[in-house]
C-alpha cells in the first residue's frame, strides 16, 4: 500500500525565537502550493510560537522535540504534551538518540511519553536506533526489537494510526555517515516485521518509518527510494532552508 512520504527537520538546540521565524518564512516561501508529502519543522520549545504563526494555513506542520509525561504540575523545566498542542503542535519527537545519550532516556520513560502524546493527539515521532559499537557487534536488530517493545508496551494497534517511527542509527546523527540505502531498507523491513508480529499487517503496513542520520540534499532521492523507507528526519541539513526544500522535493 502507498504510505504517503513525512520528511521532518529535527532543528535541535538551534535556532532563537527571531532566527527560528526567518527559517520558517524562508521554508514557507519555498514550499508554498507544496503537497506531494507531509512535511514539518521542530524548533526549541522558545520558537515554536513564532514558527506556529509563520507556517499556519500552510502545509508545514510544527512539532516538539521532547514532552514530558505528567499535564501539569511542579516539573521545574518540564513541558507536557497539552502545553505543546495549544502552543500549536501537530507532531513531538519521542526518544531521540540524544535524549537517550545525554538525559538518562530510556525505554520505560520513552513509553511514558509516547502515552501522554497520544492522549493529548500529538502525533508521535518514536525514535530508535543502534550505536556504533552495537553495530559492530552485530546487534543491531537485538537492540531495535528492545527498544520498539519498551517503547511500544501496552498498545494497542490503533495506538499505531497517528505514529510514525524514526530509525536513526547513532553512528550517523551529526557524523556525515549515512546507513547505506540497503542498510537502512534492511532495519527499516526488520522494524516492519516487528510492527506486522505485534500489531497485524494492517497497522504496520500503514505505519510510516522515517530514516535519520545525515540526511543530505545529495543522498535524499536514493535513501527515501527505498521500499520501507517513508521520510526521514532531518537534522543538520534541516538547518538551511534551500537543503531542506531539496530533501522535501526528494520524497516519493
Ligand atoms: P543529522 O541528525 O541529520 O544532523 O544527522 C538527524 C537527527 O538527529 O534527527
Amino acid at each position: 500500500m502507498a504510505r504517503r512520504s513525512f520528511i521532518a527537520g529535527n532543528w535541535k538546540m538551534n535556532k532563537t525565537p527571531d532566527e527560528a521565524r526567518a527559517l520558517a518564512l524562508e521554508l514557507r516561501a519555498k514550499l508554498e502550493g507544496f503537497k506531494n508529502c507531509d512535511v514539518a519543522v521542530c524548533p526549541p520549545y522558545v520558537s515554536l510560537a513564532p514558527c506556529v504563526t509563520a507556517l499556519r494555513g500552510t502545509n508545514i506542520a510544527v512539532g516538539g522535540q521532547n514532552l514530558f509525561w505528567e499535564k501539569a504540575g511542579a516539573y521545574t523545566g518540564e513541558v507536557s504534551g497539552p502545553m505543546l498542542a495549544a502552543a500549536g503542535c501537530e507532531y513531538v519527537i519521542i526518544g531521540h538518540s540524544e535524549r537517550r545519550q545525554y538525559f538518562g532516556e530510556t525505554d520505560q520513560t520513552v513509553n511514558r511519553r509516547l502515552q501522554a502524546a497520544l492522549n493529548c493527539n500529538l502525533k508521535p515521532i518514536l525514535c530508535v536506533g543502534e550505536t556504533k559499537d552495537e553495530r559492530q557487534r552485530n546487534v543491531t536488530e537485538e537492540i531495535v526489537r528492545r527498544q520498539m517493545d519498551g517503547a511500544l508496551a501496552g498498545f494497542k494497534p490503533e495506538a499505531l494510526a497517528t505514529l510514525t517511527i524514526a530509525y536513526e542509527p547513532v553512528w550517523a546523527i551529526g557524523t556525515g555517515l549515512t546507513a547505506s540505502p540497503a542498510q537502512a531498507q534492511a532495519v527499516h523491513a526488520f522494524i516492519r516485521g516487528l510492527l506486522k508480529a505485534k500489531f497485524g499487517a494492517s497497522a504496520a503496513e500503514q505505519l510510516r518509518i522515517q530514516y535519520g542520520g545525515s540526511v543530505k540534499a545529495d543522498n535524499a532521492r536514493e535513501l527515501l527510494s527505498q521500499t520501507d523507507i517513508d521520510g526521514a528526519l532531518v537534522g543538520g541539513a534541516s538547518l538551511v532552508a534551500k537543503d531542506f526544500d531539496a530533501i522535501v522535493r526528494a520524497a516519493k
